[in-house]
């Protein structure tokens, strides 16, 4: 008889966004003259970059040519991406990573979700509330929490991203051996400063323990005295891997292209003490799981460090920032309490309601659409999240709406 995984068993019903989906859909169904704005997943709207729709057309002309043509590629990435990711995302800003040390893929998402394989089941794992849902379900799926109870899986420890502390969670008093950090933070749009995560990676240091560091986010990064890197803080080498993604910063949430950082001296431990490099694991796994990201999409993604590249994606950026400021602007008039959008693609907004009512509230009379924070998790409940991702003529009637149905 085949059997299930029953730790799947354990997964709230739906994935979050899949969840919205089909809210919105049945909204529009029922209300098919409405026209909805969306400011709920953080998918990009604008085109590519110039440079890269140039770069992606030439390799697919590439392609074509028998002479030019390229099958398999190797499983980690193709050398002139991963020197390019090397040179300009790290060595220009002073954090030591090579070239070697990046496995490129196609997306965030799945990196932040597969490197738990490499773990042991019985290990303490640290889990920010609010969060990214796949940090956390991807730990259900492999058996390391028990059931669901009162909002919360028994065996994680949560770390409370609140007010309070401003939105970055405090260091455990306890001993955990893998924490999840993602900064500027998915979904309250949160910073870190260099000191704080100057004493994670302390933490992590004396415990033996290994951050997992979701920099996704980064290129929203405004604040220069705001690390980039976690590899820009001393000693980072030893216990954290970082994620980076195309998607946000370039516009490839269609197109595919990401990369995680796994440095050399990153260490875990076999249950007799022993030590083992995590590269080489990752490296193991990667190989045997995965194919590679597409030539044109990695010649694509090379363009974004190309002079023209730079420019271009900065302009991307700037041109989503502007709109955070709109949402900035309109829920500080209106008088709520929210964080994120000065660093972040992310507006995080608090209320006195509960999130699901406050994000069908915005759909039917505004309709807008939000993100609950509820879905992010027991301290998101009261929150919503709006995102900066869609035009400035969008996001421009979103807030006149939002000022109607709220002010
Ligand atoms: C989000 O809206 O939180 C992100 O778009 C999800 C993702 O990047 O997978």
């Amino acid at each position: 008889m085949i059997r299930i995984n029953e730790h799947y068993l354990k997964l709230q019903a739906s994935y979050l966004f899949s969840d919205i989906a089909r809210r919105v859909s049945s909204f529009q169904e029922a209300n098919p003259d409405r026209e909805v704005i969306r400011l709920g997943i953080g998918d990009v709207t604008r085109a590519l970059p110039q440079a890269c729709i140039d770069a992606f057309h030439r390799a697919v002309d590439e392609m074509a040519d028998e002479a030019k043509f390229r099958g398999y590629g190797p499983e980690q990435g193709y050398q002139f991406l991963r020197e390019a990711i090397a040179k300009n995302d790290f060595q220009a800003r002073g954090a030591e990573v090579a070239a070697d040390e990046i496995f490129v893929s196609d997306g965030a998402k799945c990196d932040t979700g597969n490197i738990q394989e490499l773990f042991a089941t019985d290990i303490r794992v640290a889990i920010p509330d609010p969060v990214y849902p796949v940090y956390l379900d991807t730990n259900v799926m492999a058996g390391r929490t028990g059931s669901f109870v009162d909002g919360r899986y028994q065996g994680i420890l949560y770390l409370d991203s609140v007010k309070e502390n401003n939105y970055v969670p405090d260091i455990p008093k306890e001993k955990i051996d893998l924490i999840y950090l993602c900064f500027p933070n998915n979904p309250t749009g949160s910073t870190i400063t260099r000191e704080q995560l100057q004493s994670w990676v302390d933490y992590a240091r004396d415990a033996k323990a290994l951050i997992l560091f979701d920099a996704a986010y980064e290129a929203f990064i405004r604040d220069d005295s705001l690390p980039r890197s976690i590899y820009e803080i001393q000693g980072a080498r030893e216990v954290a891997i970082e994620f980076r993604s195309l998607s946000k910063n370039a516009g490839f949430t269609g197109t595919r292209c990401a990369y995680t950082v796994v440095p050399k001296e990153c260490m875990a431990y076999d249950s007799q003490g022993g030590k083992h490099a995590v590269h080489a694991l990752w490296n193991r796994r990667h190989c045997t799981k995965f194919n590679g990201v597409s030539y044109p999409v990695q010649k694509a993604a090379e363009a974004v460090y190309s002079e023209e590249g730079k420019r271009q994606t900065r302009e991307l950026v700037d041109y989503y920032m502007r709109n955070a400021a709109l949402i900035t602007r309109a829920v500080d008039e209106l008088g709520f309490h929210y964080v994120g959008g000065e660093n972040s693609p992310y507006v995080w907004i608090g209320s006195d309601r509960d999130s699901w009512e406050f994000f069908d509230q915005l759909l039917s009379e505004a309709g807008v659409v939000c993100t609950p924070g509820a879905g992010f998790g027991k301290c998101g409940q009261g929150y919503i999240r709006l995102s900066a991702f869609n035009s400035h003529a969008n996001v421009e009637r979103a807030m006149e709406r939002i000022r109607r149905s709220l002010g």
